[in-house]
C-alpha cells in the first residue's frame, strides 16, 4: 500500500502510542518460563510483537486475551523444558530480530528442537552473534552461513562466561535467556551499555540475577534454574515510536503535543535529550519511578539546532535516528552520527536508507561508513519516496512528508505495522492544515 501525506502540517493535542516493543517481547517470553499465570497489560499488536505470541503458541505455551489483559499461563522452568520431547517446532519470525535472537537464547537452554525462519529481510541479518556463543555453550545449532533458517537440535549447556563483542540487547537477552536453564552461574558481560529491560524485568521476577557496573559496561551474573515469578505489569508506551510525533512537532509550526504513558527508561529515553540539547522544547512529567519509569511528554515547535552524536550515545538511540535524521534537516547547522554501523545491519541498510529517503525530499547529505552528516537547511520538495519495506524508514519519511508543501507518496507504508499499527490513523487524528 502506497500512502499519501499531504503537507504542511502542524500536530496538536493529546495522544498515546502503543505500548513498548522491547518490553512485550521479554514479558511474554519471561513469563511463559515463569511459574503460574502473568497478567500483562497494553500488549502492543504490532507485528513484531504478534511474531512472539505465535511461536510460544506454537512451542505449547496457552496464552489468552481479554478486554484488558493478556493472560501468559507460565509452566515453570522444568514444565518449559518438558516441551523437548515434541517434533520439532516449525517457527515463523516474520520481520521480527527481537523474536528470532530471543528465542534462539531460550529454546537453546532448554534444549527444545526447533526450526526458525522469517522473511526476505529477517533472512538477510546476522545470526552468528547468536550462535556462535550458544555453540560454545554446548548448543547444537545449524544455520547458513549464520543467517535463516536455524536449526535447533538441543545439546545440554553449561555454565558460561561471554563478553558481547558488539553493543546489542538482543545478544545479551538472548544468552540470558538460555542462562536461564544452565545448571550454576553463568556471566554475560558488555562493555557498552544496551536498552535493560531484560535484566529489569528479571529483577522483578526473582530470577537469579546480579549485575557489576564498570566504566560504560557492567556484568551480569545469572545462577540458572530459579524458579520464576509470575508477572504483572502494565507496558508503557514505546519510545521509539512515539519519537516520530515529538520530531513532528518540534519541526512544524504551531504544534503543541502531549504524549502520555511513554516508557522512560534511561536507556531508551536518551533521545529526548539528544533533541533538548539541539533546543527542542520538551517537558518530562514522570508518573512512575518503579520498575521501568514512564511518563508524559509535553513537546512544542521549536527553532533547532545542529549537534554531534558520539558513539556511546549510539545503542540508546539506535532506533530512534531515522527520526533524529529528519530533526536535523531542520536544524541549524550539521548533525553528524558516527559509530552507527550497526544501522546497515537493521530491517534495511538504514544509513542507506536515510540517506536515499533525504536526498528524495532534496536534503543535503553525506554518507559515511558508520553514519551520516546532514545539513540542515527546512525547505524541502515533495516527492515518491521508497520506504524499503522498513517500518521506521516509513514513518520518518511519512513526518518529513508532513512538514513539506505539497504531497509526497510513501511506497509500501504498510510495514509501519511492524511496530506501530494505527500509524497513519494516529497522524491523520493529530495534524492539521
Ligand atoms: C532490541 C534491541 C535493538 C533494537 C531492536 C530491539 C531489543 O537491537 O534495535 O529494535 O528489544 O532488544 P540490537 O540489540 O541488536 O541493537
Amino acid at each position: 500500500m502506497d500512502k499519501i501525506i499531504e503537507g504542511k502540517r502542524s500536530v496538536q493535542g493529546v495522544i498515546s502510542v502503543p505500548g513498548d516493543k522491547s518490553i512485550a517481547h521479554r514479558a511474554l517470553i519471561l513469563s511463559s518460563i515463569a511459574s503460574g499465570v502473568s497478567r500483562v497489560k497494553g500488549l502492543s499488536t504490532a507485528a513484531d510483537v504478534q511474531s512472539t505470541l505465535q511461536a510460544l503458541g506454537d512451542i505449547g505455551i496457552s496464552i489468552k486475551k481479554d478486554s484488558e489483559f493478556t493472560l501468559v499461563h507460565g509452566v515453570g522452568i522444568e514444565g518449559f523444558e518438558q516441551k523437548r520431547g515434541k517434533d520439532e517446532a516449525e517457527i515463523d519470525c516474520g520481520n521480527s530480530a527481537t523474536t528470532v535472537r530471543l528465542l534462539i537464547g531460550l529454546l537453546s537452554g532448554a534444549q527444545i528442537r526447533a526450526r526458525l525462519f522469517g522473511d526476505a529481510s529477517l533472512s538477510s541479518r546476522p545470526m552468528m552473534r547468536i550462535v556462535s556463543p550458544l555453540k560454545s555453550a554446548g548448543a547444537y545449532i545449524g544455520s547458513i552461513d549464520g543467517h535463516l533458517p536455524v536449526v535447533l537440535s538441543g545439546g545440554r549447556l553449561k555454565a558460561f562466561q561471554y563478553r558481547v563483542p558488539v553493543p546489542s540487547a538482543q545478544v545479551k537477552s538472548s544468552l540470558m535467556l538460555a542462562s536461564l536453564f544452565i545448571d550454576g552461574t553463568s556471566c554475560v558481560e558488555e562493555t557498552a551499555s544496551t536498552r535493560d529491560h531484560t535484566e529489569r524485568m528479571l529483577g522483578l521476577m526473582d530470577g537469579g540475577i546480579q549485575v557489576e557496573k564498570f566504566d560504560l559496561g557492567k556484568r551480569i551474573f545469572i545462577k540458572g534454574r530459579k524458579p520464576l515469578s509470575c508477572l504483572d505489569i502494565s507496558i508503557p508506551g514505546d519510545i521509539s515510536s512515539a519519537v516520530f510525533f515529538i520530531v513532528s512537532a518540534l519541526i512544524s509550526s504551531s504544534s503543541k503535543l502531549e504524549i502520555r504513558d511513554v516508557l522512560l527508561n534511561p536507556t531508551r529515553s536518551h533521545i529526548l535529550d539528544i533533541l533538548k540539547r539541539m533546543g527542542g522544547k520538551i517537558e518530562v512529567e514522570v508518573t512512575q519511578k518503579k520498575g521501568e519509569p514512564v511518563g508524559n511528554i509535553f513537546v512544542e515547535s521549536s527553532k533547532l539546532r545542529a549537534t554531534e552524536i558520539e558513539g556511546w550515545e549510539v545503542p540508546f538511540i539506535i532506533d530512534e535516528i531515522p527520526a533524529l535524521a529528519v530533526a536535523s534537516l531542520f536544524s541549524e547547522g550539521s548533525t553528524s552520527i558516527r559509530g552507527a554501523a550497526e544501522l546497515r545491519i537493521k530491517e534495511s541498510d538504514r544509513i542507506k536508507g536515510i540517506v536515499a529517503m533525504v536526498k528524495s525530499f532534496g536534503g543535503e547529505i553525506q554518507e559515511l561508513e558508520d553514519g551520516f552528516i546532514i545539513n540542515g537547511k527546512g525547505y524541502f520538495h515533495t516527492t515518491e519516496v521508497e520506504s524499503l519495506h522498513d517500518h521506521r524508514i516509513a514513518m520518518a519519511a511519512s513526518v518529513l512528508a508532513l512538514a513539506v508543501n505539497g504531497k509526497t507518496l510513501v511506497k509500501d507504508a504498510e510495514c509501519v505495522d511492524v511496530s506501530f499499527p494505527g500509524f497513519y490513523d494516529l497522524l491523520e487524528a493529530s495534524t492539521s492544515m
